[in-house]
């Protein structure tokens, strides 16, 4: 053996030695459904394992399996993702369950360029269905991942860049074959993919690594050279970009003007109240003239909002307004709607917190 096998084969053996002792106890990991692991890995796109946690087992009572998700309504399954963002993730998720229905006889194919023909499923994706539903040699690789092998690897470029990319992509191949080939273990691709994933979650952390607990320390290059606080070496991200938005709560005899998002875009399909993106310092009678097609005979601030959507820091605004639009609809697919209706549609993440708001900063009825 080559000592680059050498430290292969201690890599895999160490890591498939950890895990079952220290895995957490994920629901998504109690089953072999090869369509709960695909709900959990879209799922887990983006998005943090804690914040999941709910989604999945409600996910899977609801729509438990591909056919049910392929027939389920528009409404349904974005009702079930809401909160969880990157909505496109969802439309993506049933487009590709129709076409599973439809091509691959109603079930999760276990081919890798199979899976990397649907809609929403890349390279790391299509890497985790294969290993951990079907125990396939797929190789994985996503930010936690790059972390563990630049640091094991010492790969000191940016890992963000092609060059970089190819050789992380090449090594998590490498591990993950050698698991292949240790015999006489089942699941042993799933295991070992998933202890990379569970090391680069609990152990080799960005800001605070715990190398003391860490099975690989002996063979990690930037453990042995001091090195773990550099690695990886990513560019900095540009500055986040503030943004503000206003959004009017305009009442009539206890129903709420709502609207409903286009298709494409952000956020698509999802609903909202009416809402428009302003200066800082921007005359909210104006904009609320402009957004509701009407003046506004009073406005009140009612709260503020703040969220992040991708590298934007937004502010938003919302005030109740007084206007003389009684129960009509201002704008093309606008509605007039109670708050126990509204609340049984998709919001987006911003907006359901306006519509779920409670005690002292309900929304605003007066009584008639
Ligand atoms: N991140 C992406 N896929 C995951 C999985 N299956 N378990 C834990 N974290 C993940």
């Amino acid at each position: 053996m080559t000592p680059h096998q050498r430290k292969i084969a201690a890599i895999v053996s160490r890591l498939l030695e950890w895990y079952p002792r220290n895995a957490r106890d994920l629901p998504w990991r109690q089953t072999t459904d090869p369509y709960g692991v695909f709900v959990s890995e879209i799922m887990l796109q983006q998005t943090q394992v804690k914040m999941v946690l709910g989604y999945w087992n409600r996910w899977m009572r609801s729509l438990p399996t591909l056919s049910a998700l392929a027939k389920a309504s528009p409404q349904r399954i974005h009702k079930l993702w809401e909160g969880l963002g990157y909505y496109t993730r969802v439309r993506n998720m049933q487009r590709a369950a129709r076409m599973m229905v439809k091509e691959h006889a109603g079930k999760v194919p276990s081919k890798l360029d199979e899976l990397l023909a649907l809609p929403g499923i890349g390279r790391y994706t299509a890497g985790a269905i294969c290993s951990i539903a079907f125990d396939q040699p797929a190789p994985i690789l996503d930010a936690n991942i790059i972390r563990v092998l630049a640091r094991l690897y010492g790969i000191g470029s940016d890992p963000r860049q092609a060059k970089a990319k190819t050789e992380l992509w090449r090594i998590s191949q490498e591990l993950v074959q050698r698991a292949s080939s240790m015999n006489g273990r089942s699941g042993v691709c799933s295991q070992f993919n998933q202890s990379l994933m569970e090391l680069g979650a609990l152990l080799c952390t960005r800001k605070a690594p715990r190398c003391d607990l860490c099975p690989l320390a002996r063979v990690c290059f930037a453990h042995q050279e001091d090195r773990v606080a550099d690695l990886p070496a990513l560019a900095k991200r540009p500055k986040p970009t503030a943004r503000w938005f206003a959004a009017f709560v305009v009442e009539d005899k206890g129903r709420f003007l709502v609207r409903q998002r286009p298709a494409k875009g952000i956020n698509g399909s999802l609903w909202e109240f009416p809402n428009v993106e302003i200066h800082r310092k921007a005359n909210m009678k104006k904009a609320a003239r402009v957004v509701l097609g009407a003046s506004a005979r009073s406005i009140e601030r009612f709260c503020t909002i703040r969220h992040s959507i991708t590298r934007y820091r937004i502010t938003l605004d919302v005030f109740k307004v007084q206007t003389n639009l009684a129960g009509k609809p201002s704008r093309s697919g606008a509605r007039w709607l109670t708050q126990a209706q509204a609340r049984r549609l998709p919001f987006t993440g911003a907006h359901k917190k306006i519509l779920w708001m409670r005690g002292s900063e309900r929304l605003p009825t007066t009584v008639h």
